[in-house]
């Protein structure tokens, strides 16, 4: 069905069929491909992308899952004439700055200033690393001289060397400034520094301006241009257009006819990010065209944000868990990446035995807290070289309980919730002769189970205070051997497929001998 025959009734069952269907995804990158699916269907286009910002890098990167197979894109964020300028290492010398494609306008907005004629030169390294900018604004009689550029050109490198000595301001560039300024007759005069972290642009008024210190994107593109002015863009010929950024067509060997750009805003107002529309099957985009997207990006702000939100709460989640992680280790030298290698060692039987990839995740937290309660743990008890006596076992024994005693104060949300349960049963036997509780076969949780045979493996397997490590195969024999009493013989077989084919052990060596190697 084309575009034209897609009544309004229909497009509002669209958005809300969309709205339906990306609020309860929280993955960004499967989010990115269902938005685009939909869009580009919803509108008849050739493709569709998603552009998100990455904070870190100043940069909006995109995914393009279709027709590039699934190659991604970053776009830098380069816009404006400062910035263009400077990424060009060239003087610019602008006379009306609103006919200028690249002028950002919403500084001005900022500032309350209205920008007529522009000059721009480059702060650069000795080296050509870009520094900053130096800036001179609405030059008193009309347009900026080829003697200012000169003058201006100068000046930018006398305070390139400073900013590169590290001792630039504030009286040295604004002396500096002031009077170039002066010679130049203009209304102000301001020194941009690169902030190499953030990629933007700080500016240093030392001049003309009101003090406030302002920073500038560095921006590029159609899509880079919807983010920072937050304004939709509706363009035919994306060719004829000089914002438009062809870099990414030569790069990939695509055309870029139509395009449609609506941002992405989170609900104080900020630009999270760009959808965009490439290339009407039929005709051009229409205004209706543009209405729906606006439609469908506000529902897809909401989820995009959802999503980010839940990437952070996930990020901080795992970081306290390296943190405890890290306080099991440093408390014992010897043992320290254990609960690491049991969580690799469990995860590939999880794998093996093909666990989906939240359940996955799951049992990567409790193998990596499962030890947590030897925190607990006397240190006589834990280090001590020789066989411990009956009292010391059942101190050591106490761990397990410990674990969840600690754990369960921990508040874990929605998948996590079993954490605790699965982490303190790691010392269960199939039998009912484990501890802390004693349990037997299917009273035990089957990641517990998981979690039993990769510790055992990495016990053995590893130097201990009170003995030498094993080889793979004296591990797995004992393994087999306590196979159906203590361990679960399903997770026994999966460690064993998994480590031949990973050639740790080879390809046929079976139960049997390793039983009768063990007996
Ligand atoms: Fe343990």
């Amino acid at each position: 069905m084309t575009n034209a025959l897609i009544s309004d009734d229909e497009r509002f069952r669209h958005c809300l069929e969309i709205q339906r269907r990306v609020s309860s995804e929280h993955n960004l990158g499967r989010l990115a491909q269902l938005v685009m699916s939909e869009v580009t269907a919803l509108l008849g286009a050739d493709r569709s992308t998603l552009f998100l910002f990455d904070w870190d890098t100043m940069e909006l990167r995109a995914n393009f899952a279709e027709g590039i197979e699934g190659r991604a894109l970053v776009v830098p964020l380069r816009m404006g004439i400062v910035g263009t300028a400077i990424l060009r290492r060239e003087v610019t010398n602008v006379s009306n700055a609103y006919t200028s494609p690249y002028f950002n306008p919403e500084v001005d907005s900022i500032l309350g200033y209205r920008t007529e004629s522009l000059l721009v030169a480059p702060l650069l390294g000795a080296d050509g690393r870009i520094l900053g900018g130096l800036e001179l604004l609405n030059k008193t009689t009309g347009r900026f001289s080829a003697d200012d550029e000169a003058l201006t050109a100068q000046a930018a490198a006398r305070l390139a060397r400073w900013v590169e000595r590290g001792d630039a301001y504030p009286a040295g560039v604004e002396a500096e400034v002031i009077a170039l300024r002066n010679t130049v007759g203009c209304d102000r005069g301001t020194v941009f520094v690169l902030e190499e972290n953030s990629g933007r642009l700080a500016a240093i008024h030392a001049d003309g301006g009101d003090g406030r210190s302002i920073s500038l994107n560095m921006k590029l593109g159609i899509a880079g241009l919807t983010a920072v002015t937050g304004r939709s863009m509706r363009i035919p010929e994306a060719w004829e257009d000089p914002r438009f950024d062809s870099s990414v067509d030569l790069r990939t060997g695509y055309r870029t006819r139509s395009m449609l750009c609506v941002p992405l805003k989170s609900t104080q107002g900020d630009s999270v990010g760009v959808v965009q529309a490439i290339n009407k099957r039929v005709g051009e985009f229409s205004e209706d065209d543009l209405a729906t997207l606006e439609a469908v990006a506000g529902i897809v702000a909401i989820a995009v944000e959802n999503a980010m939100l839940f990437a952070d709460q996930e990020r901080q989640f795992h970081s306290m868990l390296d943190v405890l992680a890290a306080s099991i280790d440093a408390k014992d030298g010897l043992t320290a990446g254990h609960s690491t290698n049991v969580s690799v060692i469990a995860l590939a039987i999880g794998s093996e035995l093909g666990f989906s990839s939240e359940e996955l995740d799951l049992l990567r937290v409790a193998a990596v807290l499962h030890d947590y309660g030897k925190i607990g743990i006397s240190d006589n008890v834990l280090k001590k070289e020789g066989r411990l006596d009956e009292e010391e076992f059942d101190h050591m024994k106490s761990h397990a309980s410990l674990s969840e005693d600690i754990l369960t104060r921990i508040h874990f949300t929605r998948k996590y919730r079993n954490v605790p349960m699965i982490a303190a049963s790691h010392h269960e036997c199939l039998d009912g002769s484990g501890y802390p509780r004693g349990l037997r076969g299917q009273e035990i949780p089957f990641m517990s189970k998981i979690l039993t045979v990769a510790d055992v493996f990495e016990a053995l397997t590893a130097d201990r205070h009170y003995r030498k490590k094993m080889n793979t195969e004296e591990a797995l024999a004992i393994l087999d051997a306590g196979a159906g009493t203590r361990f679960d013989s399903h997770v026994v077989a999966a460690l064993r497929r998994h480590l031949a084919a990973a050639q740790t052990i080879p390809e046929n060596s079976g139960a049997a001998g390793a039983q009768s190697a063990a007996g």
